[in-house]
């Protein structure tokens, strides 16, 4: 079953053809980083315009690069939440369009549902249950994933996720938006205990994370040293990030005896978090899955993936039904 998947829910533009949930044949990404940069951080309205421009170019790349008709398609699954409402809007919009015109199944998916269900397309064979870390710009989160579409949350953000954190850091100092990858390489240069930053949460007995005192920690070292070695600075702040995502998703994995965790988002990508946890996971007989670099930070084939699972699940609607005429783009949805 090939299904073509859209994202929109932030400031990517993506569309990916995926066959049998698993079978990447195209993955497309439009970026709009260079919009952004100047802001440090996306700006919604801009997003959604850029969107507009960018989704049907984006769609055609994807058909193309598949070597596929619209006609050979089997369905189509987009992201309808959670995210930046204009912007969820605009992929929506397009699948309903598409679905509707060409009589298309039409799968509506999840954000994070598609994150954890980008792991398949690196390992087909994945079994269940397991763990998933999802860090992100917008979230950080543990689940515990028992089954396809069974869900227990066991841990979240109270304030700032791990990404926005690093992009908040980031541009503390001037080093450009977005944050992450920036850090990530400064930080090989510097020495990671050249400043003690505090690890948030890190003896806390909840799966919960707080990362807004940590960025204050840095914001003060900054008011009292003006001039530090960036380095240092990086390699220290992302050392405190890395011990607690570590600490607690190994925590998590013990406590509910799973011997597996996924980790997915854009911070999936950090070196530091993926040479830790592999390391300790090893020393304490737990096996640890990440997406290849490309399909840790937004994309479509992860919905495509997802919407595959949702379609056996039977989750979809007609593409000339009324459920599928109204379904709506949402800011906010849960996962379970
Ligand atoms: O998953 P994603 O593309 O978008 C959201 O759904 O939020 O994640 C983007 C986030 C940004 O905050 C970015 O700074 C972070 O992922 N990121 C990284 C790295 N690469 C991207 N954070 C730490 N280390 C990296 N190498
Ligand atoms: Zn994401």
């Amino acid at each position: 079953m090939r299904i073509l998947g859209i994202e929109t829910s932030c400031d990517e533009t993506a569309a990916a053809v995926v066959e049998n949930g698993t079978l990447i044949h195209s993955n497309i990404i439009a970026s709009q980083v260079d919009v952004h940069k100047k802001y440090g951080g996306v700006v919604p309205e801009l997003a959604c315009r850029k969107h507009i421009e960018n989704i049907v170019p984006v769609i055609q790349t994807a058909l193309e690069t598949a070597q596929l008709s619209l006609d050979q398609i089997d369905a189509v699954a987009v992201t309808q939440g959670p995210g930046l409402i204009g912007a969820l809007l605009i992929g929506v919009s397009t699948a309903k369009a598409l679905a509707y015109a060409r009589k298309k199944p039409l799968i509506p998916v999840h954000h994070l549902e598609g994150h954890i269900y980008s792991l398949f397309l690196q390992y087909p064979d994945l079994p269940f249950p397991f763990l998933s870390l999802i860090v992100s710009g917008g979230h950080t989160e543990i689940y515990l994933v028992w089954q396809p579409g069974e869900y227990t949350l066991l841990g979240h953000t109270l304030d700032d996720a791990a990404g926005e954190a690093f992009d908040k850091v980031a541009k503390m100092v001037q080093l450009g938006y977005p944050g992450g990858p920036v850090i990530d390489r400064l930080a090989a240069k510097g020495d990671p205990t050249a400043i003690s930053f505090p690890r948030p949460y890190l003896t806390d007995a909840s799966f919960d994370f707080s990362f807004s005192g940590l960025k204050t920690a840095v914001r003060h070292y900054l008011q009292k040293h003006p001039n530090p070695d960036l380095a240092d600075l990086a390699a220290s702040f992302q050392q405190a990030v890395v011990d607690v995502l570590v600490a607690k998703a190994l925590r998590a994995a013990r406590q509910e005896r799973i011997a597996r965790i996924t980790v997915a988002g854009g911070v999936a990508a950090n070196s530091l978090l993926r040479k830790e946890l592999e390391k300790q996971g090893q020393e304490a007989g737990i096996e640890v899955y990440y997406p290849p670099l490309a399909l840790c930070t937004d994309n479509a084939a992860m919905i495509a993936a997802a919407g595959y699972s949702r379609y056996q699940r039977g989750l979809y609607f007609p593409g000339e039904s009324a459920e599928a005429r109204h379904l709506d783009a949402k800011a906010n949805l849960p996962l379970c």
